[in-house]
């Protein structure tokens, strides 16, 4: 629960369906959230991170039933077997998971729907058209390319690259029109609701063609939530899964139930974290039904760009998919968290190799922070039994560096509070460098050989583990497990407490550890990749 009183930092990920086992480009939208919750954490806000599975509609229908079973057994066991289990993999902190056949959410959406309908926003009509299974989506004619090849002469989705299917059936359409003028304004006052930039412009140019109504429910599917009014229909399934955000923090329960309460302090949502192939869905549908409601609307929906195997997005339907348990067996769950979101623009598409994540870790990791960390922890122990000394002769190079701690930690908060991951990640690297360069111009190895340099030695272990202290606290949300580690080798965790309670804004402060501190070599952080057979 939120603590009442204060706003949340609310952030949420698409619910995935669970048609199938998750692959990277899930976990990839996981662990954009959990970096940017981690980090709005410490920086000392009250935070609630949302994931969960869709677990309704004719995909997840036409899965069970290909697998043999039904799909409630369906999409049990595979939560078991492969949602839940996913989120320890990459190892994420979130606060709840939302499944979209738990009562809570059943009868949350039914009594929108009823406030919907009794506002005069649903009404029943027939719909023919064209449907994807792929996004379980009705199609609008620009929304299709034609197929060549094997599906020559049929209309394709251009995202699963297969023919759409053909509807007709007696739906409740919502009057998603009356809703454009009043988007198009909230958005001309509100640019940052919709990012990036490329996203922004896609849905205002989609608005400016104007808004036609759409059914939010199907009467040809079984699998779903029964229409309060009209138990023959179940709610369309975006209709239903769109609502998670709402109803897994207690929408629509009286104000004074605990609740009611923790939607009081939660909703509107800050950030809804999507990838690109569902930005209508999230910048248009959902708040025309939120404005239907009477709800407030969410700060910003944030659209990330796909994962590539070879120059299209990685896919469960195409067999694409790389489970992310392949990656993190290797290389670990840190250093998962760490390449995504530096190597990857957020915002942009990225493609994943391991030649490039086996030179990253290398390069920035195990040489570069897990060197560093190495390097000093060892040299306390060799030089001064382990125990931090005080820095009695501080100078220019140590000043230097206090001084670019404070512009790296400014750095570092800006670019991750507007979820560039990449640039966040940039300032403490550069920082990582500063500081390995400043080891190697002091050589306090060579310092050590001299008992009239011993107060510059001093200086120069306690300046590298202060340094170490600030890199700790600044990478701990994007590298959680191996951070905790470096802080309990500093003695840190002694000496200040835990690592997830050091302020961001405290970080620049400097001299923290104090002198005395056990410091201690462990094991590396980033160990050698063994090379593979
Ligand atoms: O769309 N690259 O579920 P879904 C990057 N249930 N991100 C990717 C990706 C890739 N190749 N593939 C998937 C649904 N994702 C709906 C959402 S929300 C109310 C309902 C991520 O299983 C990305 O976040 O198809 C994308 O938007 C989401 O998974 C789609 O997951
Ligand atoms: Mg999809």
């Amino acid at each position: 629960m939120v603590e009442s009183g204060a706003k949340a930092f609310y952030c949420t990920t698409p619910i995935y369906y669970v048609n199938d086992a998750p692959h990277i480009g899930h976990a990839y939208t996981t662990t954009a959230g959990d970096v940017l919750t981690r980090w709005h954490r410490q920086r000392g806000e009250q935070v609630w991170f949302l994931t969960g599975v869709d677990e309704h509609g004719t995909k997840v229908q036409r899965a069970a039933s290909g697998g043999g079973v039904q799909p409630q057994e369906w999409v049990d066991r595979l939560v078991a077997d492969a949602w839940l289990p996913v989120l320890g993999t990459i190892n994420a902190a979130n606060d709840d998971f939302i499944r979209t056949t738990e009562s809570r959410h059943v009868q949350r959406v039914q009594h929108f729907w009823q406030v919907l309908k009794d506002n005069g926003y649903v009404y029943s009509a027939p719909y023919e058209g064209p449907y994807c299974v792929g996004c379980e989506e009705f199609k609008l004619a620009g929304d299709l390319v034609m197929g060549e090849g094997e599906f020559e002469g049929e209309q394709l989705c251009p995202i699963h690259g297969r023919p759409v299917e053909h509807l007709e059936e007696e739906n409740w359409f919502f009057r998603l029109s009356a809703f454009g003028p009043q988007l198009i304004e909230h958005y001309e006052r509100h640019p940052e609701a919709v990012r990036p930039v490329s996203a922004y412009n896609e849905v205002m140019s989609f608005l400016r063609q104007g808004l036609v109504d759409i059914s939010m429910s199907r009467s040809s599917v079984s699998w779903g939530i029964p229409l309060p009014w009209d138990h023959s229909q179940v709610v369309y399934v975006w209709f239903d899964a769109l609502l998670n955000y709402a109803t897994a923090v207690g929408y629509g329960e009286p104000k004074d139930s605990p609740a009611g309460q923790q939607f009081a302090n939660t909703w509107p949502a800050d950030v809804h974290l999507v990838g690109k192939d569902i930005l209508r869905f999230h910048a248009v549908y959902w708040p025309a039904m939120l404005l239907a409601a009477n709800v407030a609307l969410p700060r910003t929906v944030f659209a990330h760009g796909w994962l590539l195997v070879g120059g299209e997005k990685m896919s469960k339907s195409k067999l694409t998919g790389i489970a992310p348990e392949q990656i993190v067996s290797h290389f670990g769950a840190d250093a998962f968290r760490y390449y995504f979101m530096r190597a990857i623009a957020f915002g942009q598409d990225g493609s994943f190799s391991w030649e490039d994540m086996a030179a990253r870790y290398t390069a920035e990791l195990a040489n570069g922070l897990g060197n560093l960390a190495s390097r000093a922890t060892a040299m306390v122990e060799r030089y001064r039994q382990g125990l931090l000394p005080a820095s009695p002769s501080i100078g220019e190079a140590e000043r230097a560096l206090q001084e670019l701690l404070v512009t790296t930690v400014s750095q570092a908060d800006e670019a991750m509070t507007r979820l560039d991951f990449a640039d966040g990640i940039a300032a403490v690297r550069g920082f990582v460098e500063a500081v390995n360069g400043y080891v190697t111009d002091q050589e306090p190895w060579v310092l050590a050989k001299d008992p009239a340099t011993a107060d510059r030695l001093d200086t120069v272990l306690a300046t590298t583990c202060e340094s170490l202290r600030a890199i700790a606290t600044l990478y701990h949300p994007v590298m959680p497990e191996t951070m905790s580690r470096l802080w309990q080798q500093l003695g840190a965790d002694v000496a200040l407490g835990p690592i997830g309670e050091q302020p961001v804004d405290r970080v620049a402060i400097w001299g923290q550890l104090p002198a005395g501190t056990r410091v201690t070599k462990g094991d590396a952080l980033f160990p050698r990749l063994e090379d593979e057979t």
